[in-house]
């Protein structure tokens, strides 16, 4: 069972990076990974402890966190748990002609025509997400994927949504590696999408 499928389960938990810090180069360096991973995730885990402490949402899952806590800081901290236990979770080294096959190959060719036609739609939404947030690919009630944006640390498990992949297009997450050039980073990232791990979790 991958981490993001336990975290829907259990608490606050410091998700794992199943690679090492420099296996994303050149697409996201060990640099930026080492602080997105280890200092701003980690930030994430703690102040979101510090702030459950002796209230209802102590011993409630990340994910009912994120569907129940009114907007501020639980809410915030608990989606970008989320959000950042997902990303992390759906990468791998640099492949070339990434794409995905199978089941979730067909339910991409079902929604939205085809691969690059889905590639389009998600990179306008990506790089059009104004300042930080993120952009999403989810699967609605009826199985349809959707692609939707969210501002600062939202997931669309909030609207009843089953996220399969998230880019994060906050700053910190390209800003080493790219500066200001958000469209770059977002075009080189399809080499490191981990295909399976985003099919493992349609419904
Ligand atoms: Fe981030």
């Amino acid at each position: 069972m991958f981490i993001t499928q336990l975290l829907f389960l259990m608490g606050i938990v410091m998700p794992k990076l199943p690679y090492s810090a420099n296996a994303l180069e050149p697409v996201i360096s060990e640099q930026t990974v080492n602080i997105h991973y280890g200092k701003h995730l980690q930030g994430y885990v703690n102040t979101l402890t510090k702030l459950v402490d002796n209230t209802e949402y102590k011993d409630m899952s990340v994910e009912n966190i994120v569907k129940s806590a009114p907007e501020g800081p639980i809410y915030n901290n608990a989606g970008q748990l989320l959000n950042h236990a997902i990303y992390f979770e759906s990468f791998k080294s640099p492949v070339k002609d990434n794409v995905p096959t199978g089941k979730l190959g067909k339910a991409i060719d079902r929604s939205f025509g085809s691969f690059e036609a889905f590639k389009t739609a998600f990179t306008q939404a990506a790089t059009s997400v104004f300042g930080s947030g993120w952009a999403w690919l989810s699967q609605d009630k009826d199985g349809k994927l959707v692609i939707t944006k969210e501002a600062n640390g939202g997931n669309p498990v909030r609207s009843g949504l089953n996220p399969l992949m998230g880019i994060d297009v906050w700053e910190h997450a390209y800003y080493l590696d790219y500066q200001n050039r958000r469209a770059d980073h977002v075009a080189a990232v399809w080499d490191i999408i981990n295909w399976e791990v985003v099919e493992s979790r349609l419904k």
